[in-house]
């Protein structure tokens, strides 16, 4: 398929890990510039260095999402080095021990202050980085985004609460924001999101699969049990959906929230 990216310009946050390292490389070959925007200037580096290894354009740019003045001094940066902004791919997330429930750690013991943590970094970030370059979008009148959010955002997973409570927020996020720039700033702006299933990444292996024995887990047993096509996904089948819905080939695809999760979302466990 032809993505019709060349010289677009696109910025990625959480560029440096699995997803959208998979997700930068392909926009790259593509023929898009990406800045590549991580909290940790060694990931961004990398995700960089894979990219022009392979000829294509590239910027490191760290940034923290979850402060309002780290997102802006980095859109500065790729302004100055770009000058226009045509894609957003919000990919920065994750969970955290301390908001998931455990034997070691009840419900009514998760400290608010760690619940806020979560829902900062994958929700609130995900709107300020919305703010910012879509204010860049609405003065050009043009531009996409794509929000990486959940299949836990779709029905939440036990135990991950906060994780699941802050990724179903960017799902809805993302559809309010849909409605609301096409109505307000430009009908070719458009908003969507993916949800990803179960990639086995570095960030969920220690979950899924015993560190001493190799061997499945429980609750890799029980994810497994669930997901039809009986497998987890790799990060370049997440990527490819998001770069399509980056692209013109999804011109009428707008306020859309994409599982990519071999049919783990619907399936009701019967
Ligand atoms: N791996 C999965 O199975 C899975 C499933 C569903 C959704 N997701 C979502 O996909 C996205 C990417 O996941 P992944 O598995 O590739 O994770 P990953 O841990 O490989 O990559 C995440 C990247 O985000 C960066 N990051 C973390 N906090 C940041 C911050 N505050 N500011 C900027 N960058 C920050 C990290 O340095 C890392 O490079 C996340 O939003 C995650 O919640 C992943």
């Amino acid at each position: 398929m032809d993505y019709h990216l060349t010289n677009r310009c696109a910025v990625v946050t959480g560029a440096g890990g699995a997803i959208l390292g998979a997700v930068s490389r392909l926009m790259a070959a593509e023929g898009a510039r990406v800045a590549v925007w991580d909290l940790l200037p060694e990931q961004a580096e990398r995700t960089v260095e894979e990219i022009r290894a392979l000829g294509g354009r590239a910027l490191a740019v760290t940034c923290d999402v979850t402060s309002r003045e780290a997102i802006c001094d980095a859109l500065q940066t790729t302004l100055e080095a770009f000058g226009r902004v045509d894609v957003l791919v919000n990919g920065a997330g994750g969970s955290r021990a301390v908001t998931t429930t455990s034997e070691d750690l009840a419900f009514f013991d998760i400290d608010p202050q760690d619940l806020r943590m979560v829902m900062d970094l994958n929700y609130l970030s995900t709107v300020m980085c919305c703010q910012e370059i879509g204010r860049v979008m609405a003065r050009q009148k043009s531009g996409v985004i794509v929000n990486v959010t959940s299949v836990a955002g779709l029905a939440p997973l036990t135990r991950a609460l906060a994780y699941s409570n802050s990724k179903a927020a960017a799902n809805s996020f993302t559809r309010w924001l849909a409605v609301h720039m096409a109505q307000t700033y430009s009908r070719e702006i458009r908003v969507n999101a993916v949800a990803p299933g179960f990639v086995l990444t570095d960030q969920n292996r220690f979950l899924l699969i015993d560190r001493n024995s190799g061997q499945t887990t429980e609750r890799g047993r029980q994810i497994m049990q669930a997901v039809p096509a009986g497998r987890y996904g790799t990060p370049d089948e997440v990527a490819q959906v998001i770069v399509y819905l980056a692209s013109d080939c999804a011109g009428f695809v707008n306020g859309a929230v994409v599982p990519v999760d071999g049919g783990f979302a619907a399936y009701s466990g019967v």
